[in-house]
């Protein structure tokens, strides 16, 4: 056999520790990379939202410092809070008028859905809490679990407030988007009751220091037009061609007081 045909040795298992958590972070940005792609598929304005969600949850994050949850987790449980819409049909997301009983169902099931998925990607386990309880209310009465207050994990709160305040700045199928200080006052009316305070109140502060451009209006199955730098440091990088106007990441002027998220 000539040296051209000579089976190329294995590479040297990875035993060091910084080694180990390149690998995995890899593992892990390759499995939400493939998870967005399908909800791009699915629904680019649902890819769209949960990039955004997953920005503004991380900015809450990192406003609440050491005392919330880590930056990263709450950033991947915001990216991945709406991967269980993946089983519920298009023409039921897209819908623009009231939904029946059971295609409320069948949304209202996206919580556990996700869960389910991340449960079989070890590497996404940190999200799982995020994405299970992001419908939660604080008053106990939202789904699935009916939890309340401090039995809310700390991760769910903070993408509760970043889900609502994207889905009020953006113009969807049923709703038109509002201006970003309307959305806020809506928060700040529903803290205590849907909301926790503290997570309101830091989305204020963080919105407060950064430059937050909500995208344009675009119906659900397209994706917002987006413009302007890209938030830094993206964790994945937009996809080619994604949505039907354009690219996906650049709500965030990154450049406003040099604030870094992530
Ligand atoms: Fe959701």
């Amino acid at each position: 056999m000539s040296a051209a045909h000579r089976r190329t040795p294995p590479p040297p298992l990875c035993r060091r520790a910084g080694c180990t958590r390149r690998v995995r972070q890899e593992a892990q940005d390759a499995a939400v990379q493939a998870l967005l792609q399908a909800l791009q598929l699915k629904d680019p304005y649902t890819r769209a939202h949960s990039e955004r969600v997953g920005a503004l949850a991380a900015l809450i994050a990192a406003e609440l410092g050491g005392s919330g949850p880590g930056t990263a987790a709450v950033r991947l449980g915001g990216l991945l809070h709406d991967v269980g819409k993946l089983a519920v049909p298009a023409d039921v997301l897209c819908k623009d008028g009231p939904l029946t009983d059971d295609e409320r169902r069948l949304v209202q099931a996206h919580p556990a859905d996700g869960d389910g998925v991340l449960r079989a990607i070890p590497v996404l386990a940190e999200a799982r809490a995020a994405v299970l309880h992001h419908h939660e209310r604080l008053d106990g009465t939202g789904y699935p679990g009916g939890l309340g207050g401090a039995r809310i994990p700390e991760a769910a709160r903070i993408v509760a407030v970043a889900d609502a305040f994207d889905a009020m700045t953006t113009t969807r199928s049923y709703s038109r988007a509002r201006p970003a200080p309307a959305a806020l006052a809506e928060l700040r009316r529903c803290a205590g009751s849907q909301f926790d305070p503290a997570m309101v109140e830091a989305l204020e502060r963080a919105l407060a220091a950064v430059r937050w451009r909500t995208p344009d209006a675009a119906p659900c199955g397209e994706t917002a037009v987006a413009e302007g730098p890209l938030l830094a440091p993206p964790l994945l990088p937009p996809l080619a061609g994604a949505g039907a106007h354009g690219a996906t990441w650049a709500w965030l002027d990154a450049g406003a007081k040099g604030k870094e998220v992530g």
